[in-house]
């Protein structure tokens, strides 16, 4: 069955735990965390210390999606603070390999993403050190905005690059996913899907985590 990771950027940062609660009780798998530093991507959100808070705050899955410039000065502060994942930008600076391995190293998933401009091929030479890899959906930096089917093709080549290599990576889409595309996401290899604006901003929280789940 697909997973459903909701994206806290669009929670209420004011009320973070009470929002992870709801949405872990209505059955979503993971929790997606949106980092990022006003360099790599335009735009500010969360950084290490709100890691730590969440890790106190619940036991659910961390998938920490690092949209950062130079994410190898980070990787230890974030797998102290508790994440589960540890997820990279191929389009970032510093050695892809050496990045991936550390993250194993330090205990937890690994996992590289691409953005909307960079084809499923840049990130095949690092399969073998993936667990995941994320296909961007939209331009990374904000919340809210319109899926690009251009993804879907993207997921498909990774699929099967995946099982041509016999390799166990999951795959996971983010960006623009609601309830209109999760299915057709889902049918070209998604395994995860991340949803912030589907998730927070319906009127019922857990009554969208629960249509998720049900596609
Ligand atoms: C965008 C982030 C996404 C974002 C998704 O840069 O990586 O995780 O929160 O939000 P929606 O689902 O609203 O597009
Ligand atoms: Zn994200």
């Amino acid at each position: 069955m697909t997973m459903l990771a909701p994206s806290i950027l669009s929670a209420d940062f004011a009320n973070l735990q009470r929002d992870v609660e709801l949405v872990l009780a209505a059955g979503a798998d993971w929790l997606h965390v949106d980092v990022m530093d006003g360099h790599f991507v335009p735009n500010i959100s969360i950084g290490v210390p709100v890691v730590k808070s969440l890790r106190k705050a619940t036991g659910g899955f961390l998938d920490v999606h690092l949209m950062i410039s130079q994410p190898e000065r980070y990787l230890d502060a974030f797998a102290k603070a508790g994440a589960d994942l540890l997820n990279i930008h191929v389009e970032a600076e510093g050695d892809m390999e050496a990045m991936l391995r550390h993250i194993r190293e330090l205990g937890c998933k690994s996992a590289l993403t691409i953005k909307p401009n960079t084809a499923p091929e840049a990130v095949f030479p690092y399969l073998p050190l993936c667990d995941m890899v994320l296909v961007m959906s939209v331009e990374p930096g904000f919340g809210g905005q319109k899926f690009m089917p251009s993804a879907l093709p993207k997921l498909r080549a990774l699929k099967a690059e995946i099982l041509r290599q016999g390799l166990n990576c999951l795959l996971e889409i983010d960006g623009g996913i609601n309830l209109q595309n999760a299915g057709e996401a889902a049918s070209a290899g998604a395994d995860i899907l991340v949803a912030g604006s589907a998730v927070f901003g319906a009127g019922d929280v857990a009554a969208a985590v629960h249509s998720f789940k049900l596609l």
